[in-house]
């Protein structure tokens, strides 16, 4: 007698082989919330494993604004957005989006993963071409898989290789270059005022990802963009359909012409809520036009259930906090680069970080798992990255700072990341 056909056996064999090459990841439990400390699976530990770098999301304003508008608004939101979900709370954030980001608007989406996901695929089509830097973040890679247009992926922030690639693209009726600002494994930089000018000169789009960036650079918090004084220059009053080009921008990491340089409008600014800004959501910030497009194209937008009401008004007050609490974010990068030399000093391979996400480069997963383990053991929370999150051979431990760790936490980390030197 044959035995029962079994369509998920295959599931076994594969996590199997996920376990032999140190890649399987386990589910873990955080009690309570999380900020420079986490309890997790029953154990106290100081905590370098989260997004929450500017020590919001457990802030108690934040909590206060969302439970006025659950009670206001209700707790979900009911339907997508274009239909009855998209409440007070969540025009209102769009509102502020904008108004902090210096554009006309702003659209808000469910997850940063769901703004990737959605925006891409409305920009280019069939007949497109996209550009993509090789390290970029799984959602802007899914973004470009999900589009019809033609893929190019080129090495990781050489705009050498990406401007042959666009300038071999002439043909295609669009161009689209995508790229995080801030690398979400690596914490290097990209070198977003050079991408611009190609953008302007070979007449594409440039979509940049700002979700680790937003709140942490740039004088007002808006990220890498605003460090090289790139910013769509769309507000009422100004040049309409505009990317104006300042002077601050840093060697080889610039390439930005002189002042008063005007970009043709090609940025599309990406950023998401759920990291420094301690609540939940995605959002895209650019042109009225760009959004109204948007609001009828993007698919994750317009068939996806809107972020509870009070989501978004957490992140109305975290925007307030952002600006009213500049020190936040210039102590957490003080306190970044301070440790970052101490870790270099160690010997540690600290990569091109250049940000508050500080990555241990160890190569192979076994070695970082344990290295992982470990850290647990001594009482620190640091993750392992391992593939497919980075590429084969370059497995880390990911140090993320945030807001609330005291000088003593880091010397901790030290001293104990010294006994593993
Ligand atoms: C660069 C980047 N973009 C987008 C996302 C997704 O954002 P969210 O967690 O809000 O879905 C992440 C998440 O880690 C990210 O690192």
């Amino acid at each position: 007698m044959s035995s029962t056909p079994d369509p998920l056996s295959w599931i076994d064999e594969a996590l199997a082989d996920l376990e032999r090459r140190g890649l399987r990841r386990q589910q873990v439990v955080r009690r309570g919330a999380q900020s420079a400390s986490i309890s997790m699976d029953g154990r106290a530990l100081i905590n370098f494993g989260s997004n929450d770098y500017l020590g919001l999301a457990a802030d108690e304003r934040l909590a206060a604004a969302a439970r006025a508008a659950a009670e206001r608004e209700g707790w979900g939101s009911g339907a997508s957005p274009l239909v009855s979900g998209r409440g007070e709370s969540h025009a209102e954030l769009e509102k502020r989006l904008a108004e902090f980001e210096g554009t006309e608007a702003a659209l808000v989406f469910p997850s940063g993963f769901a703004a990737n996901a959605g925006v891409i695929p409305a920009l280019v089509d069939d007949g497109d071409a996209v550009f993509a830097d090789a390290k970029n973040h799984a959602s802007l890679i899914d973004g470009c898989r999900l589009a019809k247009a033609k893929r190019f992926v080129y090495p990781h922030c050489d705009w050498d290789a990406l401007e042959a690639l666009v300038r071999e693209a002439g043909d295609f009726r669009r161009r689209l270059i995508v790229t995080d600002t801030l690398f979400s494994m690596d914490g290097d930089l990209a070198p977003v005022a050079r991408l611009a000018e190609l953008a302007e000169q070979y007449d594409a789009m440039l979509l940049v990802d700002e979700a680790h960036a937003t709140g942490v650079f740039g004088p007002n918090g808006r990220g890498v963009c605003e460090c090289h004084e790139l910013t769509n220059a769309t507000a009422p009053g100004s040049a309409r359909g505009q990317i104006r080009c300042g002077t601050r921008t840093p060697g080889r990491a610039g390439g930005c012409r002189p002042n008063g340089d005007i970009y043709p409008e090609c940025l599309i600014r990406i950023g998401t809520l759920s990291k420094a800004l301690g609540s939940g959501g995605g959002f895209v910030c650019g042109s009225r036009r760009l959004i109204d497009w948007l609001a009828n194209r993007a698919r994750t937008y317009v068939f996806s259930t809107a972020q509870p009401p009070a989501t978004s008004a957490a992140a109305i007050a975290a925007l307030e906090i952002v600006k009213k609490e500049p020190q936040r974010r210039e102590l957490l990068l003080a306190r970044a680069a301070e440790l970052r030399n101490r870790l270099r000093e160690q010997g540690w391979n600290t990569g091109n970080s250049a940000s508050q996400i500080i990555p241990l480069i160890v190569g192979e997963p076994a070695r970082t798992m344990n290295l992982a383990a470990s850290l647990r053991d001594a009482g620190f929370f640091v993750p392992g990255i391992r593939p497919p999150t980075v590429p084969e051979g370059e497995s880390l431990l990911r140090i993320s700072l945030c807001y609330h760790h005291t000088p003593e936490m880091m010397d901790a980390l030290v001293a104990a990341l010294g006994r593993f030197r």
